[in-house]
């Protein structure tokens, strides 16, 4: 690699990462500074023999997982979630994102959708499944009746696009996930229908779509469908039928307790 002192590959290393969807100069994971700082007398009083200085220990205040607790169960209606969402900081994804995607379609529908989270098109537009998937997702749900203008409710597990699309990290899903849960609990659905490995990992726990797709289970005390993500059928048209099959069996649910 071309030495980085050479302002010309500076330069084009720099174009190269914006390119990429780079925004700021920070790392995925951050790294808290003043915690580096502060172990490095520690480590030098261990040396000398000294008493070793105090070092401060994480605030439970402000464990994110925590405070994303806090900040959903405070939130009584939709509109509170979406604002106490939007305004969350300790998510380094928000930083990468143009919009915090919320939900789409219709608040008090029984079905509620849960994708996995925004691509490039939802964070542009600040919906959720409006790209590829989405507009196949529209045709899914045309074909049983269905559609997000009056019968479907939908959401993802992440309201903010993770750099180049990368899958959500775990830690990303466990911080996020107490919107999640408040979410359902004000929208009070009938039933989740679970979109690919994420929100199964998410919401049940468990991945492994392939095993899981078209197995009615609970979770957040509601009857669950788990079914193939529709980027996954865009690119496996062979698994279309599978997901037929799984919509046939939402619609018969959805006649069924009627
Ligand atoms: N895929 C998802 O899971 N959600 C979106 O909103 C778009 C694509």
């Amino acid at each position: 690699m071309e030495s980085l002192s050479n302002p010309q590959a500076a330069l084009a290393a720099l174009a190269w990462q914006i390119e990429l969807g780079a925004t700021e100069a920070i790392c995925d994971t951050p790294v808290d500074r003043y915690a580096l700082a502060d172990r490095a007398p520690v480590a030098a009083a261990k040396k000398s023999g000294d008493p070793a200085p105090v070092v401060p220990v994480a605030d439970p205040a402000s464990d994110p997982v925590a405070l994303a607790r806090t900040e959903a169960d405070s939130a009584g209606t939709l509109g509170e979630l979406h604002q106490a969402m939007a305004a969350f900081e300790h998510c380094d994804l928000k930083k990468g994102a143009r919009n915090t995607v919320f939900a789409d379609g219709v608040p008090e529908a029984r079905v509620m959708i849960i994708g996995e989270a925004p691509g490039r098109d939802e964070d542009r537009e600040g919906r959720p499944f409006v790209g590829r998937a989405g507009q196949l997702l529209d045709r899914m749900l045309a074909a049983i009746g269905l559609s997000r203008a009056q019968s479907v409710y939908i959401t993802n597990v992440l309201p903010w696009r993770p750099p180049q699309n990368r899958d959500p990290k775990p830690e990303e899903i466990a911080m996020l996930k107490p919107f999640l849960e408040r979410h359902v609990a004000l929208a009070q659905p009938e039933l989740l229908v679970l979109m690919g490995n994420i929100s199964c990992t998410a919401v049940l726990g468990r991945r492994g779509i392939t095993r899981l797709g078209g197995n009615w289970t609970q979770a957040m005390n509601l009857p669950v469908l788990p079914m193939f993500h529709p980027a996954y059928l865009l690119r496996n048209p062979a698994a279309k039928r599978e997901a037929w099959a799984d919509l046939l069996s939402l619609k018969a649910r959805l006649k069924g307790s009627t």
